[in-house]
């Protein structure tokens, strides 16, 4: 693999590619954020828009991107320069460079927060304590002036390290093995909490809806979390599926990926929910929600310490192969428009993420009196990249798809290495065509305030 040229690589087996880009999908999006997002938008009811959110617009934008990606070969710059004449399209490649940098600084924060909560874990310093006392530990943590920053730092250092070593090599395998082991964690840790006190509460919460809580802000946020969770709307699959080969099955590696994706964040949620109940804290309690309910969870087991350092090692992971692939749509896209070595590409990334990301963990401590628009840095990154350009990514990306191009390429595209039936291809297209084009035009408008 060379580290200078523009020369591409891709994914050697079936398995690798959907491990790979499960890998990205799954990370703190449906661990961390999926929770505490549907915790404080009032549980069922979220989980309902999201779960519409992720069958009407999350799937026919993966498979838009796929198809984009892999037709092309190229960059999401690149690809849609191929694709359409007309030059204004080219303005969506910005978006999706400028995305996963966002992301990814808020990102390696909470990253860091899975590296202190894996030391505190192997330490033995969660062991033995008190709900009160776990989530006074947070607090003071998360709002420290320095060590949630170099652990941040760290996680940086370690993303571009790995980075170096070109995608294969990286991504591939550490994504291959991990990730089912992750999956099976989940699955024990999703049994044992069914066993606490509060399971039924904690599921009612989850699985009943309560329909006059779906507000205005509850449907942006579903959507939000939706397009967070499946890496949509900016690009990301885009590149990934510039790697894919031409036997790759995209329908069904979308469909894989949309279901995977959302179990994992639903076991998340049965994990963590009837904790939150059986131990008295609040649904909505916020970012850190995870961070003080599982270690009471922990307690309660036998071998606890050894679960603890099993989940957080493995979150950490998947939030190492998140980060990893945010940092590789940035290099592929730097490279191929630019013709910048990776490693000046990654050290320019590793500047202004260490920057930006000691902003957003500075305002959850100290700097949090600076509001913009209301909101503190760290939420405002969060808001700006994952409500507003992942909206306007995924709305150019089903306009683009559905208006600019011939429908017969998108066709042929995704009968190379599937046997896509005609009727399973026009609902596909239909809904990119219309449904998703009004839907997310809607969203964007009244997230404006038009409408
Ligand atoms: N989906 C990832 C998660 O749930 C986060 C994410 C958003 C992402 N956009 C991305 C990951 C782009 C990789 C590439 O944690």
């Amino acid at each position: 693999m060379s580290n200078n040229t523009t020369e591409r690589g891709s994914f050697t087996t079936k398995l690798g590619v959907i491990a790979a880009t499960v890998g990205a999908a799954v990370g703190l999006g449906n661990i961390w954020k999926f929770p505490y997002t549907a915790g404080v938008n009032g549980g069922g009811a979220f989980i309902i828009v999201y779960l519409i959110f992720v069958l009407f617009l999350g799937l026919p934008l993966i498979m838009s991107e796929f198809f984009i990606g892999r037709n092309t070969g190229q960059n999401p710059r690149g690809a849609f320069r191929t694709l359409s004449k007309i030059k204004s399209w080219q303005a969506f490649g910005l978006l999706c460079f400028i995305c996963p940098i966002l992301i990814l600084s808020f990102y390696s924060v909470v990253a860091g927060w899975t590296a202190e909560y894996l030391w505190l874990s192997v330490s033995g310093d969660l062991t033995g304590k008190s709900a009160q006392e776990l989530s006074s530990l947070f607090q003071g943590f998360s709002q420290d002036p320095v060590r949630p920053i170099i652990w941040m730092i760290l996680f940086l250092i370690l993303t571009i390290s790995v980075s170096l070593g070109g995608i294969k090599n990286g991504i591939e395998r550490v994504s291959n093995i991990l990730m089912p082991v992750l999956f099976l964690i989940l699955l024990i840790l999703a049994g044992r909490s069914l066993l606490l006190e509060g399971a039924a509460e904690g599921l009612r919460f989850m699985f009943q809806p309560d329909f006059s809580k779906i507000t205005s802000k509850v449907i942006l946020d579903a959507m939000g979390q939706a397009f967070f969770s499946l890496s949509v709307g900016m690009g990301a699959l885009i590149t990934y599926a510039s790697y894919f080969k031409k036997e790759t099955n995209l329908p069904q590696t979308a469909v894989i990926v949309a279901i995977l994706d959302t179990t994992v964040a639903i076991l998340a949620g049965i994990i963590i929910f009837p904790a939150v109940f059986t131990f008295g804290i609040s649904p909505a309690q916020g970012p850190e929600l995870v961070f003080i309910t599982l270690p009471n969870v922990f307690n309660q087991m036998t071998g606890g310490q050894l679960w603890s350092i099993l989940f957080f090692f493995l979150l950490a992971v998947a939030a190492l192969t998140s980060t990893i692939s945010m940092s590789e749509i940035v290099v592929t896209y730097m490279m191929e428009e630019y013709k910048l070595s990776r490693k000046k590409i990654l050290l320019g990334l590793f500047v202004v993420c260490s920057i930006l990301g000691s902003l957003c963990s500075l305002s959850l401590g100290v700097m949090n009196d600076i509001r913009i628009l209301g909101r503190d840095i760290f939420s405002l990154v969060d808001f700006t990249a994952s409500n507003i350009l992942m909206t306007l990514g995924g709305a150019s990306i089903v306009i683009f798809v559905g208006w600019f191009v011939n429908k017969e390429i998108i066709y042929q595209e995704m009968l190379q290495g599937s046997k896509m039936k005609r009727s399973f291809f026009a609902m596909y297209y239909y809904t990119v065509k219309y449904i998703a084009p009004v839907g997310l035009i809607t969203i964007l408008l009244s997230q404006f305030g038009l409408i």
